[in-house]
């Protein structure tokens, strides 16, 4: 076995998402893991470079996880001009994402990055354009579509249990706190449209590929974006006026005709088994799946409730679903996507998940926002380079 070290430059790694889902959950996992066998006699060893604005925090997470405090930098040009760098990853603040971007496809280097890839349409497939001219490679985290229930979901579609799909209801969403009483559980900036915030911003993008990808193309959308709680409180105490909407109400039309609805909120108190459901029904059958689990009803255990509100629910409705097996094992969902990617990167493996689908996530936020604003259902053109 040849091992080989590949240099990831790694953005925004003290946030929320770098740090736990890509430097522990991924690159740290790879490497305890040892390393990555790309089953060609080579074995990737991934070697995070810590990019970041504040040099202390960098130290402090290098020390944490036994990183050599060399590979750090608060100077994205100098690493970015390092030979040695083979892939520029981004998991900073969304508003800051486009223009690092660029800077790493002018450099020539391999980009990965974090959902939205840009605040516009035009941005976004602005990055496709110039990656793609640059012949660099280059992949958008799409981590939902690695979850369990999503795959289990996937499974009996390709396995044909829901015959033709009529539609989709999806429920996302928990209670964010404020930050006066108890501290928010989410960084203020999302609760801010200037700095990039948004549920619909944040979310839509996620929709766009799940939707894509099990059922088809989205091809019109009408949401309802509101903000339902303008003041918030943010991690110094401060308060400040929430301009990013906190809820979504979505209806999106798909190729072929499934009409999905979808809900997104941080302004919701659970009352479902996992944060995220989606409820999927066919003409043969049924499927509700979460984050984890997935539950199905076929047409012919389907029961007859009949209408009648004098009485009681005769039985658990809940009791007549079966639970769809795992058999697989699931690995961390952004870990199994960046291997795909260093496969993609380093041993020419097919991958889908790029910029440009990164661009239709961007869009359909876009558009969701401008149905909002004018009230009304707008067409989703397709996008192309
Ligand atoms: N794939 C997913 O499921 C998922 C989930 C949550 C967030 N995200 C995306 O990940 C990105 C980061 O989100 P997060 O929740 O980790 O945010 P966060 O606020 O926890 O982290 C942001 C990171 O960006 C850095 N940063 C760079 N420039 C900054 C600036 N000008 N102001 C503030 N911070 C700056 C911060 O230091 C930090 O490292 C966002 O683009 C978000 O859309 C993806």
């Amino acid at each position: 076995m040849t091992r080989r070290t590949v240099r990831i430059a790694m953005n925004g790694v003290t946030g929320r998402m770098g740090h736990h889902q890509h430097l522990v959950r991924s690159i740290l996992a790879l490497r305890e893991q040892g390393g990555l066998d790309l089953g060609d006699g080579t074995v990737l060893w991934p070697e995070p470079v810590l990019v970041g604005r504040r040099e202390h925090a960098l130290k402090t997470l290098a020390d944490q996880h036994g990183l050599d405090p060399a590979h750090l930098s608060t100077d994205l040009d100098a690493v970015l001009a390092d030979p040695t760098v083979d892939i520029y990853f981004d998991a900073q603040v969304t508003a800051a994402r486009e223009a690092a971007l660029r800077r790493a496809i002018a450099a020539g280097k391999h980009v990965y990055t974090e959902k939205p890839t840009a605040t516009g349409l035009a941005g976004a497939l602005e990055l496709a354009r110039l990656a793609t001219a640059a012949g660099v490679r280059h992949g958008v985290v799409q981590d939902k579509l690695f979850l369990p229930g999503l795959r289990k979901l996937k499974r009996l579609i390709d396995g044909g249990f829901l015959g033709r799909i009529l539609s989709v209801r999806g429920e996302f969403g928990y209670w964010v706190f404020e930050g006066d009483w108890q501290e928010a559980q989410r960084p203020s900036w999302n609760y801010r449209a200037e700095d990039g915030g948004g549920i619909v911003a944040d979310m839509f993008p996620h929709w766009e590929y799940v939707l894509h990808e099990l059922f088809g193309r989205v091809t019109s959308v009408q949401a309802l974006a509101v903000t339902h709680v303008p003041r918030r409180w943010d991690e110094n105490g401060t308060p400040y006026d929430a301009t990013a909407d906190d809820a979504a109400y979505g209806v999106f039309e798909v190729e072929g005709g499934v009409v999905a609805q979808i809900n997104s909120s941080w302004t919701v108190r659970v009352h479902r088994d996992e944060l995220v459901e989606f409820q999927v029904d066919g003409t043969e059958g049924s499927a509700v799946a979460g984050l984890r689990r997935c539950r199905v009803q076929h047409r012919g255990t389907t029961p007859r409730p009949v209408w009648n509100p004098d009485l009681p629910a005769a039985y658990s409705f809940r009791d007549q679903w079966q639970e769809v097996p795992d058999n697989e094992e699931f690995d961390n969902g952004f870990k199994a996507q960046w291997e795909l990617f260093l496969r993609h990167v380093y041993a020419g493996a097919p991958y889908s998940w790029d910029l440009l689908a990164g661009a239709r996530g961007v869009q359909l936020a876009e558009l969701g926002l401008r149905s909002s604003a004018e009230g009304r259902r707008l067409d989703v053109p397709e996008v192309t380079l």
